[in-house]
Order: structure tokens, then C-alpha cells, then sequence
């Protein structure tokens, strides 16, 4: 199975992009979670917007589908002025980012999604662009080429990307805030679950909501995806009203369990238990074991497994805690020293 066909995928699917555009929140108080960054957004929208000025530039990192993209939208609405949507691998050649650049307004929030995609030549555009409001643009080839400095509006641009590393640093020394977003909360997602409900009016019960929330992964793109899922199965096989039964049924049929692992992620823990000892293990083999990309275990499995315990990360390898050998029923005794 591709990370896209999981269920518990934080990347984008399909069919998430119409809902999503519906379930997004439009304001920062109706952004939940996220609290320490949701102030720091605050302070610098009302201060730049009391002085009229663009906002910093703001670089946003994190796993996928923790709300890179609608925070971005959300803080170009705060401000008060248009939002031009792009991103790295869409910006193919320098061309292209000077066209972008020369129609946006005044204060305009850009945003580059994928960030850490943007081709050398096109992020040369940006250097100059980003720190002087500048475009400089060759004219001519050869001896008598020379170049002419054009002037840009003011504007801010947001940069998201799951591997902030990835960054070079000269891009990442132009960006005033650097803002790391962080999985959610067990409440968080189960507000963010009620609030989805509420929106496309599915009736939920208070535990139905908490328990998708545990299931899913600190991720609010999941959190959405498997209400959805789950409103098929209430009115299929229920009557329409997801209650915690309802919820826990459709997550066995889904193969989903209580903290909202699935098959992937028992068979690389199991085989880290089983064959490897409990580790260290190296990237390579995990991908090897789970047939996933080492940038997918990265961004996509680990930070969860982390969060709740499962593994951590030494510099000779992952290794897996005892609360993954509870869950999995394997003894730590076992474990030879
Ligand atoms: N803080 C939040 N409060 C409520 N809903 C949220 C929040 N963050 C994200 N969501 C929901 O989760 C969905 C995914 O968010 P978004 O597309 O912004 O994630 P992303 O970080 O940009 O993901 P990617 O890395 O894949 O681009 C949105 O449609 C939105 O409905
Ligand atoms: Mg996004």
C-alpha cells in the first residue's frame, strides 16, 4: 500500500481537497490549537497592520496536514490583503517567480508551499526579491549583457515545508519568523473533530469525537478523514449517529487501532522488536522492512511514533521504548542486554 492509500496518511488525498476547502478555518480564533504560535501571529498581524507595513517573512515547518497551508491563508485574511497560492516544484524556471513576483500587491502575502523544492536558479530570484523588494533581471547575453534592478511591492512571503533541514541557509536567514508546528493535542483534534461535525452535520456523540481524536495521530488532516469514513459507516450500518461503538467498529474494519496505528507501523515496530532486538536501527532498514520511503518514515511515522513513546531517535539509530512492547504484547525481558 502507498503512503497516498493510507487512511492515516497525513499527506493529501484526492477526495480531501474539495472537503478540506470547506472545513478550513477562515480566522486565527477559529484555528484550534497551536496556541504559543497562534499569539506570536497575533503580536506581528496587529503590529504590522498598525503600521501599514508588510508582515516578515515566515517560514512554517512541520509534518504534512497539520495546517501549514491554512495558516498561511488564515494570516493573509488577518492582514487584510490578497494571497497568491504556489510552490516549489510549480516554479520552474526563474521566469516564472519574476511573474509572480511583479503582480503581487502592496503587503500581498505569497505563498511557497514545498518550499524546500524551489530549484538553485529560481531561489537566486528570491534572495534579492526577499530582502530588498528587488528583481534583478539580466538583459542581453554575452559582453554586453547587463543587468537592471527592478522594484517590487512590499509583500511577505510564507514559505511551509516538512523538512525545514532541507532548507539552504541563505533562504532560511531571510525569514524573520521561523514557526515550527507541532502535532496536536488529544482535545485539540477532538474540538477540531466536533467543529468538522458541526460544519458538514454529522450528528456526534461527545466520546465518538474524543476517540477519533485519539486515533488520530496528532493530525488534523486525519482527524477529518476518518470522521469522514466513519460517517459512511454510521449511515450504512448505524443509524446515522456516530457513537463510540460506531466509531470503534469502523476502526476495526478499518484496521485502525485505539491510538490510531495501523499495519504499517506494527509491522516496522515489530520488526525492529523481533529481529533487531529493539534496535538501534538504521533508516535504511526501516524502510527496507516497511517498503516506505525514508522521507515518508521521516516526516510521516515517526514524529507520531515519537510523541507517543514508541521510539526515539539516537545517533546510532531508532530504537523502540517499552510502552511500543506493551502495546505489541512482547515482553521486555526478552531484550538481551
Ligand atoms: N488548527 C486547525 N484547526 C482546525 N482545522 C485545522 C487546523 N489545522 C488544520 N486543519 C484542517 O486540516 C486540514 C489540513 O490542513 P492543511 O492543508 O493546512 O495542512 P498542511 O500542513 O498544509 O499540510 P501539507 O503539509 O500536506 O501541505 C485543513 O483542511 C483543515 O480543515
Ligand atoms: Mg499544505
Amino acid at each position: 500500500m502507498t503512503i497516498e492509500e493510507r487512511i492515516i496518511s497525513g499527506s493529501t488525498q484526492e477526495e480531501d481537497v474539495a472537503i478540506e476547502n470547506g472545513l478550513r478555518p477562515r480566522r486565527l480564533d477559529d484555528y484550534i490549537g497551536q496556541e504559543n504560535n497562534k499569539e506570536k501571529f497575533r503580536i506581528f498581524i496587529k503590529a504590522a497592520r498598525e503600521r501599514n507595513e508588510a508582515l516578515d517573512h515566515v517560514l512554517l515547518y512541520g509534518p504534512p496536514g497539520l495546517g501549514k497551508t491554512t495558516l498561511s491563508s488564515i494570516i493573509a485574511n488577518e492582514l487584510n490583503v490578497n494571497i497568491r497560492i504556489t510552490s516549489g516544484p510549480a516554479i520552474e524556471r526563474p521566469g516564472d517567480l519574476a511573474a509572480v513576483l511583479t503582480n503581487l500587491g502592496e503587503n500581498d502575502v505569497l505563498f511557497i508551499d514545498e518550499i524546500h523544492r524551489l530549484n538553485r536558479t529560481v531561489e537566486e530570484i528570491l534572495y534579492p526579491a526577499m530582502e530588498d523588494f528587488a528583481l534583478d533581471i539580466i538583459i542581453g547575453k554575452g559582453p554586453s549583457a547587463r543587468t537592471v534592478r527592478l522594484d517590487l511591492s512590499k509583500f511577505t512571503l510564507i514559505g511551509a515545508t516538512t523538512r525545514a533541514g532541507l532548507l539552504t541557509s541563505p533562504l532560511r536567514d531571510r525569514f524573520g519568523v521561523i514557526c515550527r508546528l507541532e502535532l496536536y493535542e488529544q482535545h485539540e483534534l477532538a474540538q477540531i473533530v466536533r467543529r468538522s461535525a458541526r460544519i458538514l452535520d454529522i450528528p456526534i456523540e461527545e466520546k465518538a469525537a474524543s476517540e477519533i481524536a485519539s486515533r488520530s495521530r496528532g493530525t488534523p488532516r486525519i482527524a477529518n478523514r476518518l470522521l469522514k469514513r466513519i460517517r459512511d459507516y454510521a449511515q450504512v450500518r448505524a443509524d446515522g449517529v456516530i457513537n463510540l461503538q460506531v466509531v470503534q467498529d469502523a476502526m476495526a474494519l478499518l484496521e485502525i487501532d485505539p491510538l490510531g496505528l495501523d499495519g504499517t507501523d506494527k509491522k516496522m515496530i515489530l520488526a525492529m522488536i523481533d529481529h533487531f532486538n529493539g534496535g538501534p536501527v538504521g533508516l535504511d532498514t526501516l524502510s527496507a522492512v516497511t517498503g516506505e520511503e525514508k522521507t515518508t518514515i521521516e516526516d510521516v511515522y515517526e514524529p507520531y511514533l515519537m510523541q507517543i513513546g514508541f521510539m526515539s531517535r539516537t545517533p546510532r539509530g531508532r530504537v523502540v521504548m517499552k510502552r511500543a512492547y506493551e502495546h505489541y504484547h512482547r515482553s521486555l525481558d526478552e531484550k538481551s542486554e
